[in-house]
């Protein structure tokens, strides 16, 4: 696996692979990789010839206050995940790199980031804009692959790529789970013991509200309300926000129809944790 570190040692390296017709998948990551990101690979490995990836914690979508100084970092680690799942080249600039000097262009989707995480992490949607628009340019793949546990995210980075005309497909591929049900998250390393056992009430809830989907619920407050009743009975869990919208637009819905995203946020302890459920209505 090459590992690179600067946008001028990749762009030499594309300009190679473009002679051979090579279709190229890239997966963007933040590190302290786990089996979410590496299904990524795996789907990038399904979708192309060769699959990159990148590891670069963005300070720009981080706000003050948030983690980006804590934020788990373990490089060594991640190259040798990536190494074994047969990625072939690891980009992993430095901020300098990526940033020389502070960013005057902004790229802002008011209507997919006014609600949801854009509520409690201001500004945060627009740094992931950002970041994946300069690492989409400088690798330039044919197909980037983002996880579903992201919803929001992978909608803002789908609806950009659209607007600004970039000529890369993006694959939204599903959220990988612990046994008990929790989305893995790179996030999960600060959970105690018992904030671990908690956590799981999160997509226990979800799953709740598609039960009573199934059972024949169409409305969203009543879902909502269900899934906040479930978290409130464990009580190292507070919610933050829980929506029952539409998967493509982030609308929210009073009443159900063909698709909806049940999607929340909740806090255990000082962690912040979100997850979705898609599921159709019929
Ligand atoms: P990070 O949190 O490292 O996640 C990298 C990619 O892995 C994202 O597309 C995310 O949705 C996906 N992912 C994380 N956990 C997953 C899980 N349990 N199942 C499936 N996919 C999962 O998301 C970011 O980094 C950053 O915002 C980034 C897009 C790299 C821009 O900085």
């Amino acid at each position: 696996m090459l590992f690179i570190t600067t946008i001028a040692g990749i762009r030499a390296r594309r300009a190679e692979l473009a002679t051979t017709g090579t279709r190229l998948a890239f997966v963007p990551t933040m590190g302290a990789l786990h089996e979410g990101h590496l299904a990524l690979v795996r789907r990038g490995q399904e979708l192309a010839d060769e699959v990159w990836a990148s590891v670069f914690v963005n300070p720009t979508q981080f706000a003050p206050g948030e983690d980006f100084e804590r934020y788990p970092r373990n490089l060594e680690g991640d190259r040798v995940l990536l190494e074994q799942a047969g990625v072939t080249l690891l980009f992993a600039p430095s901020t300098k790199e990526l940033y020389p000097r502070p960013s005057t262009t902004v790229i802002d989707l008011p209507e997919l980031t006014a609600g949801l995480c854009g509520v409690q992490r201001p500004g945060h949607f627009q740094g992931v804009a950002l970041v994946v628009a300069k690492l989409l340019n400088i690798v330039e793949p044919h197909v980037a692959v983002f996880g579903a546990k992201d919803w929001q995210q992978a909608m803002v980075i789908r609806r950009m790529v659209e607007d600004l005309c970039l000529p890369v497909r993006v694959e939204v591929h599903p959220t990988q789970r612990e046994d008990d049900g929790l989305a893995r998250s790179s996030r999960n390393a600060y959970l105690a013991r018992d904030e671990r056992r908690a956590a799981s009430v999160l997509h226990r809830a979800l799953e709740g509200a598609v039960a009573a989907i199934r059972a024949g619920e169409r409305r969203g407050p009543a879902l909502e309300a269900e899934v906040a009743a479930e978290v409130s009975g464990e009580p190292m869990t507070r919610l933050q926000y829980v929506a029952a919208v539409d998967p493509d637009t982030l609308a929210p819905l009073a009443a159900l129809k063909d698709r909806v995203l049940l999607v929340a946020a909740v806090h255990v302890g000082a962690t912040r944790l979100i997850d979705n459920v898609l599921t159709e209505v019929c």
